[in-house]
């Protein structure tokens, strides 16, 4: 029977933290170059936090700017799902204290470990609460510190990432404006091509651990940078394919922000050329789950989404996770 309710994405806030970490003073902490890291990556600063700053403090802010957009109070919030590898604590979820700080009395909610595909599982998640008829009015985040589990002496990873967050209010779609579908996979043979070993049940936190520096994000970059290629591209002409597309319809793909070299691959193999394509990767560095609403917002900025476009939103993230979503941009 045809699903009658679909959900579309009603507004969307983010934030990123105002301390700048450039490429110019990553060269001071090691053995780098500005442009190395242009040239491999297309990054050029990042946003991190000040010390004491948690995932949570910049989740609420996304939050509230997203509900300002809106026009609501928390408390019109029935459910909050959250994508975050970088929770404030390993438990409670970070979502519990966006609840209490955006007054959301009566919502549930939780995190989810997708990492870069953070946010498309949290989207997914809110989209089929709103299509199943549970809840009107649902926030789909995505919100990381990557610098707090960055070794800032390992060159490898340290240029890539940056802390941000974003967010959606999710909601039940009133034209043809709507989320039309999702595509997800996970791969769990990829678990230690990127990943951070220390500080959970396998590697309990001793002295040993953070000796042996298993706090931080190691990676196998270039088995990541081929699965990523491979994984945005079929998954987005999978998602095109089977909704009756092909990569010219789409107005505008909206990438994972991992790197300029993985977007610019993967947009090729589709056909996608750059005018149709937000890269803010240089401003921003890869923000795990934080990317994709930061570069929603980007486009919104530059007057590139309008209500009505075909947007192709498209993700790869440690697990490996996977995400695609096809939508009509509703706000
Ligand atoms: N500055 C200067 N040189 C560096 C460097 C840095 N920051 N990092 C690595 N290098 C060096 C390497 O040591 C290597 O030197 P060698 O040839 O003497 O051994 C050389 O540059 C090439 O290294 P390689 O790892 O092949 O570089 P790359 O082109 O694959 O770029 C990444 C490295 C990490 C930027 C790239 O693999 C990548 O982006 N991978 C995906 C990572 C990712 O997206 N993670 C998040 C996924 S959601």
């Amino acid at each position: 029977m045809a699903n009658l309710v679909r959900a579309k994405i009603s507004a969307l806030g983010t934030y990123v933290p105002p301390r700048l970490l450039t490429n110019a003073d990553l060269e001071k902490m090691v053995e780098t170059s500005n442009e190395w890291i242009i040239e491999r990556t297309g990054i050029r600063q990042r946003h991190i936090v000040d010390k004491g700053m948690a995932t949570s403090d910049l989740a609420i802010e996304a939050a509230k700017s997203a509900l300002q957009e809106r026009g609501i109070p928390g408390s019109k919030i029935e459910a909050i799902f959250l994508g975050t590898v970088t929770p404030d604590m390993l438990f409670p979820a970070t979502a519990c204290i966006v609840q209490d700080k955006i007054g959301a009395a009566g919502a549930w909610g939780y995190d989810i470990s997708a990492a870069c595909s953070g946010f498309v599982y949290a989207l997914q998640t809110a989209v089929k609460f709103v299509e199943s008829g549970a809840h009107k009015r649902v926030l789909a985040i995505g919100a990381d510190v990557m610098s707090s589990i960055i070794n800032y002496q390992d060159r490898a990873t340290c240029i890539i990432f940056g802390d941000g967050a974003g967010a959606v209010v999710v909601e039940p779609a009133t034209d043809g404006n709507y989320m039309i579908d999702f595509i997800h996979e996970i791969d769990g043979s990829g678990a230690c091509s990127l990943y951070m070993p220390g500080g959970g049940s396998r590697n309990p936190s001793s002295h040993e651990t953070v000796d042996k520096k298993m706090h931080y994000v190691h990676q196998d970059g270039q088995a990541v940078f081929k699965y990523a290629v491979r994984k945005m591209t079929e998954t987005s002409e999978t998602i095109l394919k089977r909704n009756g597309f092909t990569g010219k319809d789409v107005a505008l793909f909206v990438p994972h922000q991992a790197n300029r070299r993985i977007i610019m691959s993967a947009a090729e193999r589709l056909g996608l050329k750059e005018d149709r394509i937000v890269i803010n990767i240089d401003e921003y560095g890869n923000t795990t789950a934080g990317t994709i609403p930061l570069a929603m917002q980007t486009a919104r900025q530059q007057g590139r989404l309008k209500k009505g476009d075909l947007v192709l939103i498209a993700s790869v993230g440690a697990g490996f996770t996977v995400g695609a979503a096809l939508m009509r941009w509703a706000c």
